[in-house]
């Protein structure tokens, strides 16, 4: 049965069976995956822009209006089978999904619209910056996730994952690293965005994130970075180390050249406080006086066994799956392995999955 939502727009009924089970009312331009989340039931996500594949439903019933997916997204015997993703799909009538039960359920946080004022913006590096921005309420959200902000005038959303712990959920900081001819870095946020500025924001968004309380206590913690992919988990490492200043905690930050590095002192300070962290930054593309070479490389060298560890990885998709391999052959079980990829909006790499 079409309805009219608020803003005049058709509307209709969704529901989703299997893992989950509940109703929702979903405009017509509305993306389900934003329905359901909005209305606090939880859908597995990722990317949000249909590049990982971690939003794929089954349609049951219904027709929807979605794009054409890579099968490097969605495969092709998920595509015969029915599959489309949440993310990227709109309904053109009621619709019913399916949604298989996933290895790992993510946050029940509510997604919705958040306005900000940008606070603060410190260099921090030659190509990176952390933005600070006051939001209208606090936001409810799990260390580990991130908030899509609109690019001004262009109609594009980007991705920015929190670095603040969610006990500072007044004030965002994201660190943002400049991509040459980039549309948000180069041409917004590098480019003009000031003190002052308002933005335009929605989430909190992923499954990637630090749960308190979902690991045994005492399960020591690997956290691999590649360039601004230490943003969540410096959010991350702020509240396991609140829900236990002990905890064995291993940072290792991948960046290409030691002026690529920001927050050293950040890090050395808070290992000096806290006895179970240990920070390593690691060099691609030079020599120095500290580590060189990839950092799942360095974490083969440093760990004879990985089995009773849990691993959090976050930065470029090569990186992030070199890290996965790297801890899986230290026999860490796959569950025990969360991660995120900073997919380039709508860029699909051959042989890319979630
Ligand atoms: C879940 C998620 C969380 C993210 N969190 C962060 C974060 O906290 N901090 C952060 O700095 N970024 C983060 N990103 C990346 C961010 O959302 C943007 O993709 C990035 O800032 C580039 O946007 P842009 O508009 O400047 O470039 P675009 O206009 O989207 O891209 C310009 C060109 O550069 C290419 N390109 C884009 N990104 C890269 C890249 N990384 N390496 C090489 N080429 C690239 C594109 O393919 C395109 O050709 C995240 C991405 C995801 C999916
Ligand atoms: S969350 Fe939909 S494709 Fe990534």
């Amino acid at each position: 049965m079409a309805v009219s939502d608020t803003t005049g727009s058709q509307a209709h009924r969704v529901d989703v069976v299997g893992a989950a089970s509940a109703s929702v009312t979903c405009a017509e331009d509305q993306p389900l995956l934003d329905a359901f989340l909005r209305n606090g039931v939880y859908l597995p996500n990722s990317c949000n822009q249909g590049t990982c594949g971690t939003c794929k439903v089954r349609l049951c019933s219904g027709t929807v209006d979605a794009p054409e997916v890579p099968e490097t997204v969605l495969g092709a015997d998920d595509q015969a089978r029915g599959f489309v993703l949440a993310c990227q799909s709109r309904p053109r009538s009621d619709t019913t999904i399916e949604v298989e039960a996933p290895e790992q359920t993510g946050p029940r946080h509510r997604l919705r619209d958040v306005a900000g004022t940008v606070h603060g913006i410190e260099t921090v590096a030659h190509d990176t910056v952390t933005v600070l921005v006051d939001i209208d309420e606090p936001l409810d959200f799990s260390a580990g996730q991130y908030m899509e902000i609109a690019v001004p005038g262009t109609g594009e959303w980007r991705q920015y994952s929190m670095a603040n712990p969610p006990a500072s959920a007044s004030r965002l900081e994201f660190q943002i690293r400049r991509v040459p001819g980039g549309v948000a870095t180069d041409g917004w946020i590098f480019g003009g965005l000031d003190v002052g500025h308002e933005l335009e924001m929605r989430g909190p968004w992923g499954d990637f994130a630090y749960e308190p309380g979902a690991d045994e206590p005492e399960t020591p913690m690997l956290l691999l970075a590649g360039g601004t992919g230490l943003a969540p988990l410096t959010s991350i490492a702020a509240q396991a180390l609140t829900d236990d200043p002990d905890r064995e905690i291993h940072l290792y930050h991948g960046v290409r050249h030691e002026a690529d590095l920001y927050h050293q002192q950040f890090w050395q300070e808070l290992a000096e406080r806290h006895r179970g962290l240990t920070y390593v930054p690691c060099l691609s593309r030079s020599e120095w006086v500290g580590r060189t070479g990839y950092v799942g490389d360095a974490v083969l060298d440093d760990f004879a066994s990985l089995r009773g560890y849990v691993a959090y990885l976050c930065g470029p998709p090569a990186m992030v799956d070199a890290g996965v391999k790297a801890c899986k052959r230290r026999r860490m079980p796959a569950r025990n392995i969360r991660r995120e990829k900073y997919t380039p909006s709508g860029i699909v790499p051959a042989g890319l999955s979630a």
